[in-house]
């Protein structure tokens, strides 16, 4: 059984009109999350809402999430003023493994790069060679550019309109690397479904073994409800496909098992 924490807003980074980085006093989840891993959060709403965790503070015992605006849940949470508290279930789902890694492709986009940063900085620590390849709408989007900056060298950007790194989407970028920086990777994509699936299909076609992080609508985020299920092949079960559960047999999932 997961726990519940009652936690504190310790400190608010504004990033934009729509966007905040929220760090809470958590010692038990800045313990244990790792990288692909969520919590949910209370808000004004009955239910909780799920956020990835975007990095961790052992020492501070703090937790940091980046919160998008997109309804009331997400616009209360962050109009919140730092010392205000919330109750806090997680760290939820499975995570990303790291073991055997040799080096990583990240792939981020949208609110997917606040967990591609703490699969980052994860990676770094320890002694894993990293890229990383975000996809942003423009410059004045592009979210913990200078973050990402200090945790590799092989950091590249696309935006959309083309005034921030590569014009295009994150494709354009991912075409253009060079060959030492994909052998024995492994990727891992978080961000918007058609963004997740073109880059399984060019990871396929490379060779490249690849993990996407499915953001389904959730509910309980224990796997109890069944709200949240996606769709994952099963040919070794004799079945075209199975349900599983965003929540607790994901988010992270194999690409190749995933029917989009
Ligand atoms: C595993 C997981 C990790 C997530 N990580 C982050 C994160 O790091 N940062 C972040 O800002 N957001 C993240 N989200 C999305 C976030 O949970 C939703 O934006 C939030 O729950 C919306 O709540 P709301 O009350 O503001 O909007 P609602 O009023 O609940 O919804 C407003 C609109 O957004 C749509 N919507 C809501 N949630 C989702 C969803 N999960 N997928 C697709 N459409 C949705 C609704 O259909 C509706 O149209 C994550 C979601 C999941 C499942
Ligand atoms: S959200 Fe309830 S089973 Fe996944």
């Amino acid at each position: 059984m997961k726990s519940e924490y009652k936690v504190q807003l310790v400190d608010k980074r504004v990033l934009g009109e729509t966007c905040a980085v929220l760090t809470f006093s958590c010692p038990e989840i800045s313990k244990e999350a790792r990288p692909g891993q969520f919590i949910n959060l209370s808000c004004s709403r009955f239910l909780k809402r799920p956020f990835g965790v975007m990095c961790t503070d052992e020492e501070k015992g703090t937790f940091s999430i980046g919160v998008r605006k997109v309804g009331k849940g997400t616009e209360d949470i962050l109009a919140s003023e730092v010392g205000e508290e919330f109750t806090v279930l997680g760290p939820l789902g499975n995570g990303f493994c790291f073991d055997g890694i040799k080096r990583l492709l990240l792939v981020g986009g949208g609110t997917g790069i606040f967990p591609i940063y703490f699969a980052a900085c994860y990676a770094g620590k320890l002694g894993i060679p990293v890229t990383v390849v975000n996809g942003y709408r423009s410059k004045c989007d592009a979210f913990l550019y200078d973050d990402f900056s200090k945790v590799t060298k092989d950091f590249y950007v696309t935006t959309d309109s083309g005034d921030l790194g590569v014009k295009g989407t994150v494709m354009a970028s991912l075409e253009e690397l060079d060959d030492s920086l994909l052998n024995d990777a492994t990727c891992l994509v978080v961000g918007p479904g058609i963004m997740m699936q073109k880059v399984s299909e060019w990871a396929k076609q490379k060779g490249i073994s690849c993990y996407v992080s499915l953001e389904q609508r959730m509910a309980c985020g224990i796997g109890a409800c069944l709200v949240c299920v996606c769709k994952i092949k099963a040919e070794q079960e004799g079945k075209e496909f199975v349900h599983k559960r965003c929540c607790k047999d994901g988010p992270v999932f194999r690409a190749e098992e995933v029917i989009w």
